[in-house]
């Protein structure tokens, strides 16, 4: 690549039937199936330049270079033919980091696709979904845009359905701005080891993907909405009896979810989900963002709302 720039860019994803807990922990398997909502708009933006010694800025800080290190690492273990010279990446997002918005997804998705174009690799996305698994499992979904699975045997993403399929808009309700205490990774290994409902969840997920991956087809936003809201609330049932607990939600988190169900049974075509994290992502129809915004925004400590469509795969800036 000489000392060129590369510059790429990734969108979050959020996912509608959740992923947590490892299969494999070497190779950062997922030990349930999951389906997600490629997110327009909350991006994270990537350069990427050979340097005298790997340095890694995020959002304009320099972090421990060993976050470089370790995606490395497993690049290299995979591929041998992978390897790279010392680098310095620049990665920054539009949306708070750490904080249940998935910036690690986008910000791993966009680091493998600078990678991939600046060192020749000619992977498609779908091998590159597996090395961006490597970083953060649901980094992988982030490689393409619309609807995605990520599923084994092989353990690597795939487009569902593309973001023109489904209209469908997500409203955002940021309840905190504080970065997570605790990492997704930790937490899963947690859940594990000590939540009763852990092997429970791991057995019922397919059941939850097959139904909204149906209903992607199909159309079908009520089969949609039962599948998520199942899968969401049995993946924070499963957080929430880990010992030491994980509980993500707050006041205003809960007040969202009961105004998200109180509108659905009133006719709204809207449901929730939460990752790890307080945010609530409300997923509706177009029809029904105006009245979503206004609800969730009138709760107290709703600090903002956003309200995103779906959006592309990662890819090169030219
Ligand atoms: O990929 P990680 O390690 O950031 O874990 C993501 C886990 C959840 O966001 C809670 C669920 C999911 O499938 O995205």
């Amino acid at each position: 690549m000489d000392h060129e720039e590369v510059e790429s860019i990734a969108c979050s994803n959020i996912a509608l039937t959740k992923y947590w807990g490892k299969s494999h922990l070497g190779i950062n398997a997922p030990a349930t199936p999951s389906l997600s909502l490629t997110l327009e708009g909350l991006n994270s933006l990537t350069t990427v330049k050979q340097h005298s010694i790997d340095q890694f800025q995020l959002n304009g800080e320099s972090i421990r270079s060993s976050g470089i290190s370790d995606i490395r690492f497993a690049i290299e273990a995979i591929d041998s033919s992978l390897n790279f010279p010392p680098i310095c990446v620049s990665s920054a997002n539009n949306f708070p980091t750490s904080a249940g918005l998935a910036s690690s997804a986008s910000g791993f998705a966009a680091l493998v696709t600078a990678l991939n174009h600046a060192f020749n690799w000619n992977l498609s996305p779908t091998e590159l979904s597996g090395l961006a698994r490597r970083g953060s499992a649901s980094a992988a979904r982030s490689m393409f845009g619309g609807f995605v699975s990520l599923t084994g045997p092989d353990y690597l993403a795939r487009q569902i359905a593309p973001p023109e399929h489904w209209n469908l808009q997500v409203v955002i309700a940021i309840t905190s701005r504080d970065a997570k205490k605790i990492s997704s990774t930790e937490g899963m290994q947690l859940s594990a080891k000590t939540s009763p409902y852990y092997a429970n969840w791991v057995e019922s997920a397919q059941d939850d993907f097959d139904q909204a991956v149906q209903a992607v087809e199909r159309k079908d936003f009520q089969s949609l909405a039962e599948a998520s809201e199942r899968s969401c609330l049995k993946m924070h049932a499963v957080m929430q009896t880990t010992q030491p607990a994980l509980i993500y939600w707050n006041a205003a988190t809960m007040s969202a979810m009961h105004t998200i169900a109180k509108m659905r049974d009133s006719g709204t075509p809207v449901f929730f989900t939460i990752d790890a994290g307080p945010q609530v992502k409300a997923v509706c129809e177009p029809s029904a963002v105006a009245s979503v915004e206004a609800e969730l925004k009138s709760i107290p400590g709703v600090l903002e709302t956003r309200t995103v469509g779906l959006g592309q795969g990662a890819r090169i800036v030219d």
